[in-house]
């Protein structure tokens, strides 16, 4: 079983930059991204991550700024801050360097269990599970298992001796593009053969809750004045932690906000997902110089907005208000 699985992986495995390196830093940030993301998405930006922050000590010394900027767009931001905190524990207990010792790895910020094994086994050679989402439902129909504990206990079983790093992505590989959850594509997999769900026909395996997104109205307001744009940064903590985005109308100073809803309907309306939210977002143009202080906030040049963290829904509200700026202008 496990020899068809690799021979199938050798065949069949996507060319990710990735998988071309044995650079255990390297592997720890793609596997932090793909934590909560897709393949497709992570790629462009696990390139600009590398080339900004190739080392751990080129981590460290980045500002958490120049870390959430880059990783603007991709969500969960608290994985960002998590690297940039174990950047600094490397750098001052272990000599800048990933040690080969899941226990240590398992004590860092951001690294749970998947990640410790995914690093051990695709760095390090060494022989220990990653089960993710699609790692565990694989074992849960190969092995028709459905407690939780028993997956896991298996999925560490079942790792090959010989290659575990690339056993484990093939496991992976297998749930991401062949083992699907709701429709699997059986005939193209190489453990067909063993699979109790495809003897038993039972293929449901016990999915999460799916999470029932909740409708949020989230206004923003575009102020510009001399080609420059009002920013306020978000709390350190929480939702897009310290990311800058444009004002919400209640953070903006008394009599402003009355003043931005006064005047009717938006100029855009985003719609945006974050998490478990489902965001729309009317986006109001205030064309004055408004009086803020504090180093929550800041006026950018346009040109300058890029440099700073912003998050996609702000993003997103930038490029519409521009649009419409720029066809009232035409
Ligand atoms: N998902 C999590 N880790 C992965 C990897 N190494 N390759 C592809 N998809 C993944």
């Amino acid at each position: 079983m496990r020899a068809a699985l690799l021979r199938w992986y050798d065949r069949n495995k996507r060319d990710l930059p990735w998988r071309r390196t044995r650079d255990p830093y390297a592997i720890w940030v793609s596997e932090t991204m793909l934590q909560q993301t897709q393949v497709a998405t992570v790629l462009p930006y696990y390139r600009r991550f590398m080339e900004a922050f190739p080392s751990v000590q080129a981590l460290d010394h980045a500002s958490l700024d120049a870390v959430r900027s880059v990783w603007s767009g991709l969500g969960y931001y608290r994985r960002a801050k998590n690297l940039k905190q174990a950047a600094r524990v490397l750098v001052n207990r272990h000599g800048g360097l990933l040690p080969a010792d899941y226990q240590v790895l398992l004590s860092l910020p951001g690294i749970g269990r998947y990640t410790a094994g995914a690093i051990m086994s695709i760095a390090f050679d060494r022989r220990y599970a990653a089960p993710d989402g699609n790692v565990r439902r694989v074992y849960a129909r190969l092995l028709g298992l459905t407690d939780a504990r028993q997956i896991d206990h298996a999925a560490g079983e079942m790792v090959s001796r010989g290659r575990p790093g690339d056993f484990n992505q093939a496991v992976m590989e297998l749930g991401a593009t062949v083992c699907l959850p709701a429709a699997p594509l059986c005939k193209r997999c190489p453990l067909a053969h063993w699979c109790q769900a495809r003897a038993s026909g039972a293929f449901d395996v016990p999915r999460r809750q799916p999470v029932r997104a909740k409708a949020v109205q989230w206004p923003l307001v575009f102020v510009e004045s001399r080609s420059r744009v009002l920013l306020h940064r978000r709390p350190d903590s929480g939702l897009l932690a310290g990311l800058w985005e444009l004002p919400a109308p209640d953070t903006l100073p008394d009599g402003i906000a009355d003043e931005t809803l006064r005047q009717g309907d938006p100029v855009a309306v985003i719609r945006h997902a974050i998490t478990d939210m489902r965001i729309t977002a009317p986006v109001y143009v205030l064309r004055r110089r408004v009086a803020v202080k504090g180093p929550d906030w800041l006026w950018v040049s346009l040109n300058d907005l890029r440099s700073h963290p912003l998050s996609s829904l702000s993003t997103k509200a930038v490029h519409a208000a521009l649009e419409v700026e720029a066809a009232r202008n035409r």
